[in-house]
């Protein structure tokens, strides 16, 4: 099989993440046909698949032709054999949960051509968690999408049984939908940016929750040193504060780290008061407007 064998790609799962990975597959000039289990959700991906192919024509990265183009290749269906019947790579984006991406890779592999090639984009499991249940592990790896509207770094991570060629194909269809592969050279939960990103969050929940100093002074001093536009909590108020706790608890449990347990709950007061961050206009700083993303934001310690 190559690269040029690909010609239809199924996305399992229509939320946040199967919306962007459709989108920038269809812009591609491929076939996409796109499942889930939920009826309204079809509905939803469509109309904020018709909303980025909007900021994407406004912004000039497409013109109305190759966005309106794009869109015409995206099709959905809730009927799972429909879906997989002429599938030649998938790309799986269920929610986080093992046992649930294994039975939808086992229910898939009875559908889909054998030479059909599945990937997962899971954050935080390795591939080989759930190889076996995909009934084809040598084609089977995990390609794990960013935000696709701001960057176009994209994670390949086989399991040990993975086949190289199938890595090959999995590196040239990455760059064949404009994105820029980085590959693991062994499993590694978290990748690389999300595990050092997940590291800086660490470091500033600590700062925070022993209050060594203010959320705002953190992140002034991350963005004054670093030149960025954000710092670590502002990332944090845009991942979604429920996502990150989840996961700093997860691991707070697992290593029984004092430190980290401290972390957790520092986090959970504001998933128990619903400042979620971004999403719900209210985290570590207030939104559409953050105090972060204002001028001079770095420089106003100095007027306390
Ligand atoms: N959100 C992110 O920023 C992000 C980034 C990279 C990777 N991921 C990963 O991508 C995956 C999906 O995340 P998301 O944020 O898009 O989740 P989401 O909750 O927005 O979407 C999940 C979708 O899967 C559907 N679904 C549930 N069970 C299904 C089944 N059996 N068959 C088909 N569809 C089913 C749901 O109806 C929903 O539409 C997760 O593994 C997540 O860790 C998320």
């Amino acid at each position: 099989m190559n690269l040029e064998d690909i010609k239809t790609v199924l996305i399992i799962g229509a939320g946040t993440m199967g919306q962007q990975i459709g989108f920038q597959c269809a812009v591609s000039g491929f076939d996409v046909i796109i499942y889930d289990v939920a009826d309204g959700m079809l509905e939803t991906a469509k109309n904020r698949m018709e909303k980025l192919a909007g900021t994407y024509i406004a912004s000039g990265r497409l013109t109305d032709e190759t966005a309106g183009a794009a869109l015409a290749k995206i099709s959905m269906t809730t009927d799972a054999r429909k879906a997989g019947k002429s599938a030649d790579f998938v790309s799986e984006s269920v929610p986080e949960d093992p046992m649930l991406k294994g039975r939808v890779f086992a229910q898939f592999n009875e559908i889909c051509p054998a030479h059909a090639i599945f990937t997962t984009n899971t954050s935080s499991l390795v591939p080989s968690m759930f190889a076996q249940a995909t009934g084809r592990p040598e084609r089977f790896a995990a390609f794990h999408f960013h935000d696709t509207r701001v960057t176009r770094i994209i994670d390949i991570m086989p399991h040990p049984g993975t086949s190289p060629e199938v890595v090959e194909i999995i590196e040239a269809f990455a760059c064949k939908i404009g994105q820029i592969p980085i590959l693991l050279k062994t499993e590694n939960a978290g990748y690389v940016f999300n595990a050092m990103i997940m590291e800086l969050c660490k470091s500033a929940q600590s700062l925070a929750a022993n209050d060594v100093a203010s959320i705002e002074d953190i992140d002034r001093a991350w963005m004054g040193v670093m030149h960025t536009l954000v710092g670590p909590f502002g990332i944090m108020d845009s991942i979604g504060i429920d996502t990150v706790w989840k996961v700093t608890d997860y691991w707070a449990k697992i290593v029984k780290n004092p430190q980290q347990t401290k972390n957790a709950a520092f986090m959970k007061a504001y998933v128990d008061r619903g400042d979620l961050g971004e999403k719900t206009g209210k985290g570590f700083y207030t939104y559409p407007d953050p105090a972060y993303a204002k001028p001079g934001f770095v420089a106003s310690s100095g007027d306390r």
